[in-house]
């Protein structure tokens, strides 16, 4: 059977920052996991033919950058747009824009960021994607955090409410397997 391959990029600069959003490079940690990405790849899927998707973003094609398959660029899989707040951290966003804080806190689902995107806005720029990863054979998807998220919640049939708190750690391939009702499941997490 087929499967879908899932993991956000090796932790950037801006991670260990805590800063949101930008277009920052791996950080140290982040370059080891480039690094360590092609053997774990290989002892998980072997010689299976296999595609790698990423989004516009460095630190995206950064990771993916060792993997001998083919590989496409999805302006579609770029993070959330934080809007104003790109670059800044969560303790900068709740002094600067406090009742956006709030909002956020309360519906995280359907709280748009100014000049920005909600997750529903996101949800919405994956169908294409989502479309085109039901008709491919195995794909490595190599994002971000909240598109994650949102490709993760689809395969497993969960919810708006529960979409934008799911645990998408760093330094982790997920397999997904669809089978006739929802998907199996396996994480393969790097100890970086
Ligand atoms: O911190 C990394 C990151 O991918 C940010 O770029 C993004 O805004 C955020 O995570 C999404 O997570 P949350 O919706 O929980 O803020």
């Amino acid at each position: 059977p087929r499967s879908i391959y899932f993991t956000r990029h090796g932790e950037s600069q801006y991670n260990v920052e805590g800063k949101i959003g930008g277009d920052a490079p791996l950080s140290a940690q982040g370059e080891k996991y480039m690094q360590a990405l092609p053997k774990l790849v290989q002892e998980k899927i072997g010689d299976t033919p296999l595609t790698v998707w990423t989004s516009t973003l460095r630190r995206t094609i950064q990771t993916a950058s060792g993997l001998p398959y083919e590989k496409l660029t999805w302006k579609s899989l770029d993070e959330l747009d934080a809007g104003v707040c790109d670059g800044m951290t969560y303790e900068e966003i709740e002094v600067s824009y406090p009742e956006d804080y709030a909002a956020r806190d309360d519906d995280k689902f359907n709280y748009r960021y100014r000049g920005g995107e909600s997750y529903r806005d996101v949800v919405i720029r994956l169908e294409p994607v989502i479309l085109e990863l039901e008709r491919q054979e195995n794909i490595l998807v190599v994002c971000h955090q909240a598109v994650l998220r949102c490709l993760y919640a689809y395969f497993h049939n969960l919810t708006q409410d529960e979409l934008p708190y799911l645990k998408i750690p760093l330094h982790t391939v997920i397999k997904l397997t669809p089978k006739a009702y929802g998907c199996d499941e396996e994480r393969f997490a790097l100890p970086i």
